[in-house]
């Protein structure tokens, strides 16, 4: 379909010469176009510029088939890149969400059996097709909510057959839905019950041994993910698995640093990882060691808000330099909400980011944390039409600051009008 969209109010983050993320200083600018014009050729963005300058689309035999929507008072932004989800699951947790107003903690709550491995228990019994209802809904909310793309993690099967089943789900997503998909095996999500005491090499040696050949044979996933952390993952053992990983052609994006100085960012790095995420422990060691990397740090204000946690240095890394993503992190136990413009309303209040780096965190730099920086995270010649309209809104700031306001009007994916 070809599509003109005129009288935009703002057409926001507008890039001439496309980069590969935004760092430091640099994330606080965000190139706006005042009235604007956007067409979109089939699934591409063809052109854009000041309605002042708009050339006569309207009889050039290059744009048969025209649509045209009137933008007036409304603004256009890239669709959100989420780099960091989980929202393939089987039921819900909202017990834990009492326990957790009760008092105890995510580790209390994850070593009496709850957690992950309650999930893990949910998801062995839940079918294909259950799991593919359930995350498409999921799916759908977020498209809804402005989002463009999205990644998916596994880590609820935790044996080779239930990690297998729901990369299964998360390529039948790919092949059906109209938002980006990106994949990454979490088969390092947790320890399962009978490999805990003394038998956690065991469970290291299965991912190695047969889950990642597998995941690979199938060619089931972009990426691969380990929950280095305390109480989970050491970073030798998250070294094995990278390690062997790596010689299937996964890239790592990595559960760093989120309940400990853990070194999960350092063995990142070490690999080259597209994204270390979490960072709630983040020192001067950990920002040295990502600066001259090729790895972004993802922070996810959901978790740290709904476990109630300290919230990441963010500032003290964007001051070094380094770029900051921000994603949703949408899972049953630790952030069950996919909604982008409530983790950039998070990131402004808690983080003390400003607007417009927020949305840079959520745009284009989550686009690089899922290998998407060339073709999605920014409007820009050639890009992807992944793009919502805004209801009809003030200003940019006016997205975070009015938190629980739904102030997307219409989504554009692919070019096509959802
Ligand atoms: O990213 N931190 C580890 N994993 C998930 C939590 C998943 C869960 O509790 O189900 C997270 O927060
Ligand atoms: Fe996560």
């Amino acid at each position: 379909m070809n599509l003109l969209i005129k009288n935009i109010k703002k057409l926001v983050q507008v890039e001439e010469n496309p980069v590969k993320w935004v760092a430091g200083k640099d994330m606080a600018n965000l190139n706006c176009i005042d009235n604007a014009y956007l067409l979109v050729k089939e699934d591409k963005i063809e052109d854009f510029g000041s309605m002042d300058n708009i050339p006569d689309f309207d009889n050039n035999d290059n744009f048969e088939y025209l649509q045209e929507i009137d933008a007036t008072g409304r603004m256009i932004l890239p669709s959100y890149c989420d780099s960091h989800t989980h929202l393939v699951y089987a039921g819900s947790r909202e017990i834990e969400y009492t326990d957790k107003i009760k008092g105890l903690s995510y580790e209390e709550i994850a070593k009496r059996g709850g957690g992950i491995l309650n999930s893990s228990k949910l998801m062995e019994q839940a079918s294909e097709d259950e799991l593919y209802e359930a995350a498409l809904d999921r799916i759908k909310e977020i498209i809804s909510l402005g989002t463009g793309a999205v990644e998916i993690k596994s880590g609820y099967g935790l044996s080779p057959e239930t990690e297998i089943k729901m990369l299964r789900v998360i390529k039948r997503l790919k092949e059906t839905t109209p938002i980006t998909i990106k994949a990454t095996f979490l088969g390092a999500h947790a320890f399962p019950a009978e490999y805990k005491n003394g038998r956690e090499d065991e469970y290291v040696d299965l991912i190695i041994n047969e889950m990642i050949p597998m995941v690979a044979s199938e060619e089931l996933a972009d990426y691969i993910d380990v929950f280095c952390d305390k109480g989970f993952f050491t970073v030798e053992q998250t070294d094995r698995i990278l390690n062997a990983g790596m010689k299937y052609g996964l890239r790592p994006k990595i559960h760093a640093n989120e309940l400990d100085y853990s070194g999960g960012i350092q063995v990142g790095v070490k690999y080259n990882a597209l994204s270390v995420d979490h960072l709630e422990y983040v020192g001067e060691k950990e920002i040295e060691c990502l600066k001259n990397s090729e790895t972004m740090p993802t922070v996810l204000p959901g978790a740290a808000f709904f476990l109630n946690m300290v919230c990441s240095p963010v500032r003290d890394m964007m001051n070094a330099g380094l770029p900051v993503a921000l994603a949703s992190d949408f899972n049953p136990g630790s952030s069950p909400s996919g909604n982008m413009k409530f983790v950039m309303s998070l990131a402004c209040v808690n983080y003390k980011m400003l607007p417009q780096e927020a949305i840079n965190a959520c745009t284009i730099n989550t686009a690089y944390a899922m290998g998407l920086e060339k073709t999605h995270g920014s409007i820009a010649k050639g890009k992807i039409a992944n793009f919502y309209i805004t209801k009809e809104i003030p200003s940019i700031e006016y997205l975070p600051y009015a938190y629980g306001s739904q102030l997307v009007d219409q989504v554009i994916l692919n070019g096509e009008i959802i």
